[in-house]
C-alpha cells in the first residue's frame, strides 16, 4: 500500500509506511516462537507517526479546511508534530506543536530542524485541562482562520491511516500468517486501526496494546468506564493516558496489559545489551509486555508475533540508556490486571 494514492502530486508521499518487518532471531529463540518487528523509524521523519500525519494533513487540505501558507496545529509527544512539521513544510504551510515538558530533548532538536513553532505545556492531560497540550493546541487554532488543528486524539482519520497502510503492510509481509499483533496505545490510532484490518482478514488474530501502569485503557476496554480513582499516569513518551482518546476504538482490541515504566527501561537496555540495537521508549515497553505474556504462557512455538516499534532509541538516548539499570529479566514481570 502506497501512501501516494491519498494524492499523486506530493513527492513526500512513496516515502512514508511501506516499512520493513524483521524477524529477531534472539526473541525468537528466547521466547521459543517466532517474532517479527515492524520498523517504522525507516518512515522519513523516522515514526510511525508520520502516516496520521500525512492522513490528517491531506483531509483537511482536500475538504479545503485550510489555505496555502497556512498553520498545521497538533499536540504531541513529538512525533506526530515532527511528521506534521516535516509534511507541513514540503506542502507550503507552516506548523506549531505543543509538547509535554516531558518530551525528550532529541525530539523537541528535532521538531526546531522541521521548522516548527513549538510550545511546551505542563502535560497531556486531554481537553479538560487548561494546561495541556491538547488545550491549548486547540485554543490556539481557534483563534486564527488560516490554521487547522489535527487533533490526533480525536481525528478519524488517525485510525484510517494505519486500517489503510500498516494493517495491510503487516498481513502481506507476514504472508497472512501474524497471529498476535503488540503495540503500546497512546492516541489508540494504530492499535484501533491495524486490529480493525487483522481482525477482518481472521478474526483470531490477537490484538495486544501495552500501556504504562496508571494508564486507564486496561479499565476501560474492560469495563467501557473510567475509573473513578483517576491518577496521574507516570507515562512513557507516547504512551500512557488518564482519559479515553476518540482515536481509541476498543472494539478490536483483545487485551491490554500494563508494564511499569523502570521495567520498560530495564528492557532496552537488556535488548540492546543482546541485539546492540537501541529501542525507543514505547518499544521498550512492548518487549516488557511480551515478556508478561510469555510467562503467562501465552505463546504457542508455531505464533507469528508482530511487534510494533513505532521509533528508535537514538530518540531516547538521555532517557532509557545514559545510566545503566541492573539488568534482571526474571523480575521484569508486571501484574495483569
Ligand atoms: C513513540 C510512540 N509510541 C507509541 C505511540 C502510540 O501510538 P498511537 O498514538 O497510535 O496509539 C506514539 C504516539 O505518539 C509514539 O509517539
Amino acid at each position: 500500500m502506497h501512501l501516494q494514492e491519498e494524492n499523486n502530486t506530493v513527492s513526500i508521499t512513496p516515502s512514508i509506511g511501506n516499512t520493513p518487518i524483521k524477524r529477531c532471531d534472539f526473541l525468537s529463540g528466547f521466547y521459543g516462537t517466532n517474532i517479527f518487528i515492524k520498523e517504522e523509524f525507516h518512515n522519513p521523519g523516522m515514526s510511525s507517526k508520520d502516516r496520521p500525519a500525512y492522513f490528517m494533513i491531506q483531509d483537511a487540505i482536500r475538504r479545503e479546511r485550510i489555505r496555502l501558507g497556512g498553520t498545521f496545529v497538533e499536540a504531541s509527544s513529538g512525533n506526530t508534530g515532527l511528521g506534521i512539521a516535516m509534511i507541513a513544510k514540503q506542502l507550503g504551510y507552516k506548523a506549531k506543536i505543543f509538547v509535554s515538558k516531558s518530551c525528550s530533548q532529541e525530539k523537541i532538536d528535532k521538531l526546531e530542524e522541521a521548522g516548527a513553532a513549538i510550545e511546551i505545556c505542563d502535560n497531556s492531560n486531554g481537553l479538560h485541562d487548561f494546561q495541556s497540550t491538547q488545550f491549548r493546541a486547540q485554543s490556539f487554532a481557534a483563534k486564527d482562520p488560516n490554521a487547522y488543528f489535527t487533533n490526533q486524539y480525536y481525528n478519524t482519520q488517525n485510525i484510517r491511516a494505519h486500517y489503510k497502510t500498516t494493517g495491510p503492510e503487516i498481513f502481506q509481509q507476514t504472508s497472512g500468517k501474524v497471529t498476535h499483533f503488540l503495540c503500546g496505545v497512546g492516541t489508540g490510532g494504530t492499535i484501533s486501526g491495524v486490529g480493525r484490518f487483522l481482525k477482518e482478514q481472521n478474526p483470531t488474530t490477537q490484538i495486544w496494546g501495552i500501556e504504562p501502569k496508571g494508564s486507564i485503557l486496561q479499565h476501560y476496554l474492560a469495563y467501557r468506564t473510567t475509573p473513578q480513582d483517576i491518577r496521574p499516569c507516570d507515562a512513557i513518551e507516547g504512551i500512557g493516558r488518564n482519559f479515553v482518546p476518540g482515536s481509541f476504538d476498543p472494539e478490536h482490541v483483545d487485551e491490554i496489559y500494563q508494564v511499569e515504566k523502570r521495567v520498560s527501561k530495564m528492557m532496552a537496555q537488556w535488548y540492546f545489551r543482546e541485539t546492540s540495537f537501541r529501542c525507543g521508549f514505547s518499544s521498550a515497553a512492548v518487549l516488557a509486555g511480551l515478556h508478561g505474556f510469555y510467562h503467562e504462557m501465552r505463546f504457542k512455538s508455531t505464533d507469528q508475533v508482530v511487534l510494533f516499534f513505532p521509533d528508535h532509541g537514538r530518540r531516547y538516548l538521555t532517557k532509557l540508556y545514559s545510566d545503566k539499570v541492573e539488568i534482571n529479566i526474571t523480575n521484569a514481570i508486571a501484574k495483569h490486571g
